[in-house]
């Protein structure tokens, strides 16, 4: 038998090398690249539905495909109203953040009207059944298939022909064509190929399940979301009971819509007000702590931002962040001491969003930077005050969207006073909510206490 060869591959990009490096010449991420054993080419590409052919996309009758709701409202609202027929999920997070638990609970809905089944890679019959069973509702009348060989799961598939079918998880599944060992690249971007096509031919809707890498990259080759229609992601604080799972690229809706749950004993439980789940209620205002109001998706939700500044001992100054971007905290912090006098260079700077929430539009800036400065100065903010707006490296604080409706939210919530960027003052009073439009960093900085 000819020896068999190795190369390494990338495992975010995918992409192929001979020799072991450092880094990866494809993407130029680092320590990316592991050995595994070379595949042989093979011609595995025949075409899916015979002949095609060219049309006008106008002759093309476009049917606006019934969606399968799966009575769980949040997970429909971010899949943007249900699954789709033949489509392909990818839903993705941390190790024992619910993603079996949500599914299973999708699925016992589902299965009241629908013909579905539950692939389980991961855990045995047993174990599915007995985690079942505490989750009250109907689970019982899923069919389980514990199976990780993609040929017989295809088999089962094309046999059943169910139209849901969750795979838990993607990276224990494994195809005998490949030699490679569950998980790695090769596997991970062949089976959930071959799933994808499953899923185009049969008109089975197909849910994956990903493990996420400590980074919060999907473990596994990028291709992975290039490869499916929709890309969903867990997330949330292993230490509050709260979750929210996030559309990341979604070719049947909106993307940044946000569902909300709350894991409890009998599994995970909707959160149908989710806008104060973010505040820490302090009985007075505490200095370094500022809230802003954050749009994800069509929801306004209100995150408390933390800040501390203390002085450095060493001759690097930390900057450190917490569910906020760590290079936009520089750069705020020299918008800080360019633009409104206030330097941090000696200090070190941590900045945290309350409640395990990433927050990634840059509407934060403004209130990370009164949390920043209320933390040096050790004096709190105004009662009720909440600031919305992103800072240019210019100093001036740009507008940011649907600025009405975070208003409202905030007035609804009982805030007193909105610091606001210029361009989104209201024409019309929202409430009694005391409106403070600034144009500037400094003046920012000025109206933060008066
Ligand atoms: P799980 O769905 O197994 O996570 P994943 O599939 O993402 O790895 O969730 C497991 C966690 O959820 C575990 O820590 C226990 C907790 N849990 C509850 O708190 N209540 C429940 O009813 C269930 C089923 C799980
Ligand atoms: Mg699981």
């Amino acid at each position: 038998m000819a020896k068999q060869k190795s190369v390494y591959v990338c495992t975010a990009c995918g992409g192929q090398t001979l020799k072991w490096q450092g880094q990866c010449p494809h993407c130029q991420m680092w320590n990316t690249l592991t050995e595994t054993v070379a595949e042989k080419p093979a011609s595995r590409f025949s075409p899916v539905s015979g002949k095609s052919q060219v049309q006008n996309l106008s002759e093309i009758e476009a049917l606006e495909e019934p969606r399968y709701v799966t009575g769980i409202s949040e997970l429909d609202r971010v899949l943007g109203g249900g699954l789709v027929r033949g489509g392909v999920v990818l839903l993705g997070g941390d190790p024992g953040i619910g993603k079996s638990t949500l599914l299973l609970q999708a699925l016992s809905n589902l299965s009241m009207h629908r013909q579905v089944m539950y692939v389980s890679g991961e855990e045995s019959a047993q174990q599915v059944a007995l985690r079942a069973k505490r989750l009250a509702s109907n689970v019982q009348t899923i069919p389980l298939f514990a199976e990780i060989q993609l040929e017989t799961i295809l088999a089962t598939l094309g046999e059943h022909k169910p139209e849901v079918a969750v795979i838990d998880s993607i990276q224990t599944i494994y195809s005998e064509a490949l030699q490679s060992a569950p998980g790695s690249v090769a596997q991970v971007r062949e089976c959930a190929a071959q799933l994808t096509r499953l899923a185009k031919s049969s008109g089975t809707t197909v849910i994956l399940v990903g493990h996420v890498t400590k980074e919060g990259a999907l473990a596994g080759p990028r291709v992975l979301e290039h490869m499916v229609d929709t890309v969903l992601y867990f997330e949330g604080d292993m230490h509050s009971s709260f979750r929210l799972i996030r559309a990341f690229k979604n070719r049947y809706g909106a993307v940044n819509e946000l569902g909300v749950f709350a894991m409890s004993e009998k599994g995970l439980r909707e959160v149908r007000n989710p806008s104060a789940l973010f505040l820490s209620h302090h009985d007075r205002q505490v200095s370094g702590s500022c809230i802003m109001v954050t749009q994800e998706g069509t929801r306004p939700l209100l995150v408390e931002i933390q800040a501390l500044v203390d002085e450095a001992r060493a001759p690097h100054p930390k900057r450190l962040s917490v569910g906020l971007e760590q290079n936009r905290l520089a750069m705020l912090l020299a918008v800080l001491h360019r633009h409104a006098g206030i330097p941090c260079f000696d200090q070190d700077v941590f900045v945290n969003a309350v409640g395990g929430v990433k927050i990634t539009e840059p509407g934060a800036d403004l209130a990370i930077l009164l949390a920043v400065v209320s933390s040096l100065k050790n004096k709190p903010l105004l009662e009720k005050t909440v600031v919305i707006g992103e800072v240019g490296l210019a100093g001036e604080v740009r507008p940011v969207q649907r600025g009405q409706e975070r208003l409202k939210e905030a007035e609804k919530l009982g805030f007193k006073r909105a610091i606001i960027p210029l361009s989104n003052k209201p024409k019309l009073s929202i409430g009694d909510i005391d409106v403070i439009p600034v144009g500037r960093i400094s003046e920012a900085v000025t109206r933060m206490y008066v």
